[in-house]
């Protein structure tokens, strides 16, 4: 469960990023956190994972009293929560089967357990057949699922994902989300923190609004921009903040020095579902690995 009672944060440099937010997230609950840029939502989930502690109010999670935390305990809270980080943070030079099994491996599960359960949460994600693979080798929304995984390989209690549709396109997006609503049919508390309104509509879930550091709105079912006034970004119009281009031209050169990447990226990504079966490399390698 997870409990913010009145909570302030100002950070050092006097930013005030948390104005007095009060909510509850039930265990099992699924839920969506939407806001504008800068409005505070990551601000919350670094609280519930003791990256930073509230100025002032109440952060609980999963019994765990986030301002009155010791060091030590830290890791005993971390295995409680998985989070998926909107720059995932995968390992470069370890597989895809490495980097799910490190986390088990660093809480101290037995071999015997990582490998029964890494190849489990891999296909219950969809990339077992990419277990071999460096981080390098997938598209986006691959990485993505790795990062997933590796948030619940621990079996925590809650997930937690930020912006975790960042870099995908519609389809995608909803496959992704598709696959929280499993994860949480599973058990496991989920929290999503999305900009994606278009997305969030699209699902009948509690969707808790922040806007300056505080709760805007909470209610069932999706949002409304005539409730949510601060939150509503117009669908052709740009974001708060961000400067329409007067010009094609003017467009472009944000995409000048990472032409042939994003290219490749597309490509790997557009032609995923293409991929003949052949390729996929069943997990014979656990199986061995199991005999060594
Ligand atoms: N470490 C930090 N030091 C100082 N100010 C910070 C720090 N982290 C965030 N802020 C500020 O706190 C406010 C809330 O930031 P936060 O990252 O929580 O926003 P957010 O809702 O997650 O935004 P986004 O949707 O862009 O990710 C912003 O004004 C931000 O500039
Ligand atoms: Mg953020």
């Amino acid at each position: 469960m997870v409990k913010l009672q009145d909570v302030h944060k100002v950070y050092d440099n006097g930013t005030k990023a948390l104005k007095g937010v009060s909510l509850t997230i039930e265990n099992g609950e699924f839920v969506f956190v939407v806001g504008p840029s800068g409005s505070g939502k990551s601000t919350i989930i670094k609280m519930l994972i003791a990256e930073t502690k509230p100025t002032s109010g109440k952060v609980l999670i999963n019994g765990f009293d986030i301002g009155a935390l010791r060091q030590r305990e830290i890791p005993y809270l971390r295995r409680t929560v998985g989070v998926v980080f909107q720059d995932f943070r995968l390992i470069d030079n370890k597989t895809v089967y490495e980097n799910v099994a490190f986390v088990m491996r660093a809480v101290g599960a037995p071999m015997k357990v990582v490998k029964k359960r890494v190849p489990y949460v891999l296909d219950l994600v969809g990339v077992l057949h990419k277990a071999r693979r460096l981080p390098s080798e997938l598209s986006g929304g691959e990485q993505q699922r790795v990062a997933i995984a590796r948030a619940l390989v621990n079996n925590p209690d809650i997930v937690i994902a930020d912006e975790p549709t960042g870099n995908l396109d519609p389809a995608r997006s909803l496959e992704l989300m598709m696959l929280f609503e499993k994860i949480n049919a599973l058990g496991t508390t989920v929290v999503v923190v999305t900009h994606e309104k278009v997305l969030v509509n699209q699902f009948e879930k509690r969707v808790i609004a922040i806007d300056g550091g505080m709760v805007i709105g909470d209610r069932q079912g999706g949002y409304y921009e005539e409730r949510y006034p601060g939150i509503y970004i117009p669908e052709d119009e740009p974001e708060q903040g961000e400067q329409t281009p007067e010009t094609a031209e003017d467009a472009a050169p944000a995409y000048e020095d990472e032409p042939e990447e994003t290219a490749d990226a597309y490509e790997a990504y557009a032609f995923a579902e293409h991929e003949e079966p052949a390729e996929a490399e069943e997990p014979a390698e656990q199986e061995a690995e199991v005999d060594e």
